[in-house]
């Protein structure tokens, strides 16, 4: 049965940082580590967990069946290659679950049938429709994707599209694999199947989105989908993935809120858990996002130079299109260094209990400067050595009084 069960404009996230994210260098997971992980993502709220992909090894056919007894609000689905003996293990795998998906995969481009996979085009046609037929006798949800969607011939997409949902899948996924398409092509691929494949609209069949990050464009690509009828996304948490990534869900997340009046759809993410969930799959693979990743780097809420701190104690709106709160960081971080301004010292000084009269701001601002003119990173302790020393012996004075 497709999910037809939300609003039309209802965008399901299908999370596969367990299985095209853990597939990539550094990212690989225990079946407990990856529990942990699920458990977060249920938490996020996301729709569809991809677990991994059952037939790959034992470790991950473990993983999955682990992750359908302990896992319960989302979909739990497996990948699986256009063969007999890959679905049947997914079928097994998932044999727990509340809700199963088996996602089958065939290449669509002439590329790949000719020199992966050494098929014709009439074969992998065939292949499609047993395959999907065979998934649907052992799960009602089946997704479908014609792998390297955006290099294949667009006749023969549609058709292969055709032929899968008349043998039943639910929900048609058109992968960017190699991260090579651009968002007005990505978007006119998808408005130009689903015209020319009714049955897409009459069968309420999801169309979905997978994107790879190779030119910097999988998120961008992500959203052009949505914009053009895909209701169902794909992505992972930090955006990890083969080569240079996935499409990073709390980017798609984060843009759909902050520019819902361009979007105009739902989900049913709870935002404040984005960079929890980054924090915990940080903590489980080998790397964290970089510094100036949006959304979750550790930079993404920090202001360093004064005037956008003096515009930012103003008012946060200045300089923020969003509040770290609603992502789940639990402030904004004024950084203290040689581009601040005296705002963001008076400000940084009361919090750390002095306050400071004109003249003595201008006189530590002047020690301020010189110092992160040689120190890369600004702690409270340099700020309070550098403070006079009557000013200094003012703030200890009450903290006495107490002890
Ligand atoms: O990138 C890709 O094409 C994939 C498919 C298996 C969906 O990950
Ligand atoms: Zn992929």
């Amino acid at each position: 049965m497709a999910e037809t069960t939300k609003s039309a404009n209802h965008v399901y996230f299908f999370d596969t940082t367990l299985r095209d994210g853990e597939q990539s260098p550094g990212c690989s997971m225990t079946t407990q580590e990856k529990l942990t992980m699920a458990h977060a993502l249920e938490d996020l709220g996301v729709d569809i967990v991809e677990a991994g992909f059952a037939m790959a090894s034992e470790g991950d056919f473990a993983a999955i069946a682990t992750i359908t007894q302990a896992i319960h609000k989302p979909r739990i689905a497996s990948l699986a290659r256009a063969k007999k003996e890959d679905i049947e293990m997914a079928a097994r795998a998932l044999q727990f679950a509340d809700r199963a998906r088996i996602h089958v995969f065939l290449a669509s481009s002439d590329l790949h049938l000719e020199y992966k996979l050494k098929i014709s085009r009439a074969e992998a046609l065939d292949l499609t429709g047993e395959s999907v037929r065979l998934a649907r006798s052992l799960v009602d949800d089946v997704e479908f994707s014609p792998e390297d969607a955006t290099r294949s011939e667009r006749d023969f997409l549609v058709e292969m599209v055709r032929i899968a949902i008349e043998a039943g899948a639910t929900t048609i996924n058109m992968p960017d694999t190699v991260g090579y398409t651009t968002p007005e092509e990505y978007g006119q691929m998808f408005r130009e199947v689903r015209e020319r494949v009714p049955a897409i609209d009459a069968e309420g069949i999801i169309l979905s989105s997978h994107c790879h990050d190779d030119l910097g464009l999988a998120v961008a690509n992500s959203l052009a989908a949505i914009q053009n009828g895909a209701r169902q996304v794909e992505c992972t948490i930090n955006g990890i993935g083969e080569r240079a990534g996935n499409a990073a869900l709390e980017e798609i997340a984060a843009a759909l809120y902050v520019r819902g009046d361009r979007f105009g759809v739902k989900n049913s993410l709870n935002l404040n858990q984005l960079y929890p969930t980054s924090q915990v799959l940080g903590q489980l693979i080998t790397f964290r996002p970089s510094p100036n990743k949006a959304i979750v780097g550790d930079n993404a809420f920090a202001h360093e130079s004064g005037i956008h701190q003096h515009g930012m104690l103003a008012n946060p709106l200045c300089y923020e299109i969003m509040t770290p709160a609603l992502v789940g960081v639990a402030h904004n971080h004024l950084v203290l260094g040689k581009h601040s301004g005296r705002a963001a010292l008076r400000n940084r000084f009361e919090q750390l209990g002095y306050t400071l009269t004109r003249d003595e701001l201008q006189h530590t601002y002047y020690r301020f400067v010189a110092l992160a003119d040689r120190k890369k990173n600004i702690y409270d302790y340099d700020l309070v050595g550098i403070l006079p020393d009557q000013i200094r012996e003012k703030r200890r004075e009450p903290v006495s009084e107490l002890d």
